[in-house]
């Protein structure tokens, strides 16, 4: 039996990441061609791939994945364990692996905030939303509010001061 694997797949920062002023981030973290605003925060064991975009003020808890295609805007909280996806499965029946045209964007407003471990199918957030932990997101959601469950459906509005 070999003591080696055939590939050794290597994490870290990788130095193509582009990011703003003040950024903090947990070595444990596998970060590749993406791009963060100011003012973020990524936590251990975090995965961010390429071409993701993130704006400022942006914390991102340990153990959540942001796949390709992936955009997060302004002021959002990513909750710990909190899972993107780009491929639904829906139209092959099975992972469309690297058939890149097959996979779907996830596209994340202002100030939205996610509860640990959701998980996000690839749809529209508008700004001010709040997502229950352990929330499974399937359509888009289009006005502000607070949202939980499986599938996520409209709980209550937002606190009066949530933003400010
Ligand atoms: C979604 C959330 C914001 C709702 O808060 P709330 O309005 O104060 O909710 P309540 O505690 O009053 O619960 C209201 C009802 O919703 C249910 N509920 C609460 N959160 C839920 C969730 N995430 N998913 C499904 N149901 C949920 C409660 O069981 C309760 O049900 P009941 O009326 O049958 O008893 C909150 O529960 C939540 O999930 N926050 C995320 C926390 C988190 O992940 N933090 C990460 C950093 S540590």
């Amino acid at each position: 039996m070999p003591n080696q694997p055939e590939k050794l797949f290597q994490i870290g920062i990788n130095p193509d990441v582009k990011f703003g002023k003040n950024f903090r981030v947990s070595n444990a973290s596998n970060l590749y061609g993406c791009e963060l605003g100011d003012d973020c925060f990524v936590g251990p064991f975090v995965e961010i791939q390429k071409g993701v975009k993130i704006g400022n003020n942006v914390r991102i808890q340990s153990h959540s994945f942001l796949c390709e295609l992936v955009t997060i805007g302004d002021d959002c909280f990513i909750g710990h364990g909190v899972m993107f996806t780009n491929d639904t499965f829906s139209d092959l029946g099975r992972p469309a692996y690297t058939e890149r045209e097959q996979w779907k964007p996830t596209n994340i407003g202002k100030r939205v905030t996610i509860g640990s471990n959701a998980t996000i199918l690839p749809v529209n957030i508008c700004d001010d939303v709040i997502i229950g932990a352990g929330s499974v997101v399937t359509k888009n959601i289009t006005e502000p509010g607070i949202y939980m469950g499986v599938p996520a459906r409209y709980h209550k509005p937002l606190p009066p001061n949530y933003g400010k």
